[in-house]
């Protein structure tokens, strides 16, 4: 690609032996294909104010966004300025925007039209003179999977996708879901792979971004105390629990050919599923972190019986909040007779030492009583009870909850005696809030995962290994669910009864969050 050819200077901040400090990226531009999508008002033009707001936008940062609309630079800045007021995690400055509103560029144009790529190049090209941003550029697809063929193929075609130590990087950021089965997610990854180099890959999967995910990393490896127990000896199972109060929020369309098990299960829900499972990595760089999970998603089995240990369902209408909202089937954009699910819940096992004969329960569903997402470990019952039955009533299985969302934090349940001459044991928490264990609030996921895009940091990103076994794992369940209609639950409930009555089948209940 022409120029882009002077060499990024080195940026004093960044030494990585100390992750204290925070980390500056290169100079760059950061190219959002799809910009006036939801993702990017929401999301991804907030965190660029948020990271510009807590200084880790490098001098030499562009934000270049390209769609389809007849627009010039100062339209965009002010799509761009409504969506960091409404939508960022700190405080609107004016002297923050003004400083990044001064680097908002837009290149109009469809993804099928060679002179608008042409344009986006000398756009680039010219930045290098006017904003120093040293030749360096990161692509943020986005847009819908559809799409990615045709914008892949334009960055080939222009060599915008070609990075080179001299001349700056080029990375490329797809979000999921990464294909719709495990065939077509190998089919976009041969073609992602075609044109930028594995490297420069970036599968974003924004529950890796998550503070309190991260944490799951700190708790069982900074610490002795939750390791000697973690595993089938002490463990009984564990649940994962992804509940929503909203409903589709007008993504019927993307919605209705994926359903709760490919928008959720299969990335979210798996990440977190290896997280909490695998072994220690033998460093936290991103390869020896993944080689840990690539081994648990591989060694998960489904279920022999799929009829007893899969549910799915949709929501009908019913109350939430106080107000009624309307079941799936009426939601616009659905088609009609829709056999989509709004809810998923599934029983995997681990064939590992570690984890045999211990099940994970996940679950996911829109149109929850609330929004929150955990997860518990529960501990098998003490071997011997030296109380008399009566004392302990009251006691359930110790269980140790990891709260992703919302009320970030930890909770210890145990039994302890509860106070006066008698004895009674009933079941207590103990709680760690990240709300007031630190003053400093958490970023938001893609505020960390845009900086580690353009750091370059690849550890809180999926890699294919991981996508292709995740899928292998879902298309089992999409495969034997194809046919079949999703059970009726009322929108405000936990869920389907089929979901209860799996745990059931089991002899357990599922946690009400
Ligand atoms: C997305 C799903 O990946 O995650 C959405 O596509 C879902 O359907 C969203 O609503 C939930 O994200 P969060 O961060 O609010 O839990």
């Amino acid at each position: 690609m022409g120029r882009f050819d002077e060499v990024a200077a080195p940026n004093p901040l960044r030494d990585p032996r100390d992750r204290r400090l925070p980390r500056v990226p290169d100079p760059c531009a950061l190219v959002v294909f799809g910009v006036t999508g939801d993702l990017a008002r929401k999301k991804l033009i907030p965190a660029v104010y948020d990271l510009g707001n807590r200084g880790l936008l490098p001098p030499g940062f562009v934000l270049l966004g390209f769609a389809r609309r007849d627009w010039g630079d100062g339209d965009f800045e002010q799509l761009a300025r409504k969506a960091a007021e409404q939508h960022a995690r700190t405080e609107f400055r004016e002297d923050v925007w003004r400083r990044i509103a001064d680097s908002v560029k837009f290149v109009p144009g469809s993804f099928d039209d060679d002179n608008a790529f042409d344009q986006l190049y000398q756009t680039l090209v010219d930045l290098e003179d006017s904003h120093g941003i040293a030749g360096n550029a990161a692509f943020y697809l986005s847009i819908p999977p559809a799409a990615f063929p045709l914008v892949l193929k334009q960055l080939a075609r222009t060599r915008m996708a070609d990075s080179d130590e001299r001349a700056g990087w080029r990375r490329v950021v797809v979000e999921k879901p990464f294909g719709h089965d495990l065939p077509s997610s190998k089919e976009l990854n041969s073609l992602v792979d075609s044109v930028f180099t594995a490297h420069d890959v970036f599968r974003i999967d924004h529950y890796l971004g998550k503070e309190t995910v991260q944490n799951l990393l700190a708790l069982r490896f900074a610490n002795t105390l939750f390791e000697p127990v973690w595993n089938s000896n002490f463990v009984d199972s564990v649940q994962i629990t992804m509940a929503e109060d909203v409903g589709i929020e007008g993504r019927a369309g993307f919605y209705d050919a994926a359903g709760a098990a490919r928008d959720v299960l299969q990335n979210h829900l798996l990440q977190l599923l290896a997280l909490t499972a695998m072994e220690e990595p033998v460093s936290f760089d991103a390869d020896s972190l993944r080689a840990e999970k690539h081994k648990i998603l591989n060694a998960i089995s489904l279920p022999s019986d799929l009829g007893a240990h899969t549910v799915r369902g949709q929501y009908q209408q019913g109350w939430l909040g106080g107000q009624r909202v309307k079941g799936y089937l009426a939601e616009e954009g659905v088609p009609e007779g829709s056999t989509t699910e709004t809810y998923a819940a599934v029983r995997l096992g681990i064939e590992t030492r570690r984890w045999a004969g211990v099940p994970f329960y996940l679950r996911t569903g829109k149109r929850l009583p609330r929004r929150v997402t955990e997860i518990a470990v529960v501990f098998k019952r003490a071997p011997h009870l030296p109380f008399t039955k009566t004392d302990t009533v009251e006691l359930g299985n110790n269980q140790l909850v990891v709260r992703v969302q919302p009320d970030e934090g930890i909770t210890l349940r145990f039994g302890s005696k509860a106070p006066g001459s008698a004895m009674e044991i009933r079941e207590v928490s103990m709680d760690f809030l990240y709300g007031t264990a630190f003053t400093e609030s958490s970023p938001e996921a893609y505020e960390r995962l845009l900086l580690d895009v353009l750091l370059g940091d690849k550890t809180l990103f999926p890699d294919h290994v991981e996508v292709e076994a995740s899928w292998s794992v879902i298309d089992p369940l999409e495969q034997f669910w194809q046919g079949t209609t999703p059970e009726p639950y009322r929108s405000g409930e936990w869920g389907p009864q089929g979901a209860d009555a799996m745990l059931a089948h089991d002899g357990r209940t599922w946690r009400r969050p």
